[in-house]
């Protein structure tokens, strides 16, 4: 038995404006010690990254259930996954709306149904076959994000790439958030939840529910998460990207930054991964202002950073 357990979280990578750096830090933090005391107790991999990635959902600071971004005709449409290292199993939702916690829905999907992806009314239907609660778009949108998307609205020259890359002066943003955890049976699970972009066209996916994108998860090399701008991060498929990079010696750590490097280079993308294998390594890197970050490591040591 592997007796060590850790755990990184991330909540986008985005120009985070200094004056919501705290919050961030503040969630991230809250999202990793809970999924750390999950497996403290004994708890699974798989736990810790459910409850990491529920903690951000509840929390608007994030772009991920409660404070998603609204789509252009101001509905939530959220997407989410979570995997799991020993089979790759993994369950993930896409363009679903009326769910607290897409992150429980995607598990949900991954364990009692004989499928891996359900999207919009289907993924819904399900939802509700299980009894899971729904909630009305209102209950999910902030007044912050209702004012945001009547400036967007009003911006005729808007362009989500600016959110990511930086745009002082601009709208306030928020970001993608995902957890990656090594528990002590050796099982390392990874989790991806998001509302999206702003802005963004009824039924648009990105990629934090498509496996290999938004998160992969393998016991023989590591777990990621990914953040950024989808529309970049779906075309070079770089959560699976590190794990063969980890496969193939790399730590996680340079198994990151070479993917971010990939990333910029073949796509001009914008965005970020965390990276944790399976002795407790972790890596990260971004290429955008700020990737907001927390960890807890196989000594119990916590870490936040922006
Ligand atoms: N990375 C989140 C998204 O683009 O939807």
């Amino acid at each position: 038995m592997n007796m060590s357990y850790a755990i990184i979280v991330h909540g986008g990578a985005w120009d985070i404006p200094l004056d919501e750096q705290e919050g961030h830090k503040v969630g991230c933090l809250k999202a990793a010690r809970l999924g750390y005391h999950f497996m403290d107790e004994g708890g699974s991999a798989l736990n810790a990254v459910e409850v990491a990635v529920r903690s951000m959902e509840e929390d608007p600071v994030f772009d991920a259930g409660r404070g998603s971004f609204l789509n252009s005709e101001a509905d939530v449409e959220m997407d989410a996954m979570i995997m799991e290292g020993k089979n790759l199993d993994f369950g993930s939702v896409a363009a679903v709306q009326s769910i607290s916690h897409p992150v429980t829905l995607a598990r949900r999907i991954m364990e009692t149904s004989p499928h891996c992806m359900l999207v919009g009314e289907g993924a819904l239907k399900f939802a509700r076959s299980i009894c899971m609660e729904t909630v009305t778009t209102a209950e999910l949108l902030t007044n912050k994000e209702f004012e945001r998307w009547k400036r967007i609205k009003a911006d005729r020259d808007y362009q989500v790439r600016r959110i990511f890359e930086g745009d002082p002066g601009k709208l306030e943003k928020r970001g993608t958030v995902g957890a990656v955890a090594l528990d002590r049976y050796g099982l390392i699970a990874a989790a991806t939840s998001t509302g999206g972009t702003p802005n963004k066209l009824p039924g648009r996916v990105g990629d934090s529910p498509i496996v290999g994108c938004g998160a992969y998860a393998d016991n023989d090399s590591a777990g990621v998460s990914t953040t950024g701008l989808g529309e970049s991060l779906m075309k070079v498929i770089p959560a699976r990207r590190v794990c063969d990079s980890v496969k193939n010696g790399m730590t996680p750590l340079d198994a990151s930054i070479e993917t971010i490097q990939y990333l910029k280079r073949r796509v001009n993308g914008l965005g970020g991964v965390i990276a944790l294998d399976h002795k407790g390594h972790m890596g990260y890197a971004f290429n955008t202002p700020h990737m907001a970050c927390a960890s807890v490591d196989v000594n119990g040591k916590a870490t936040v950073f922006i």
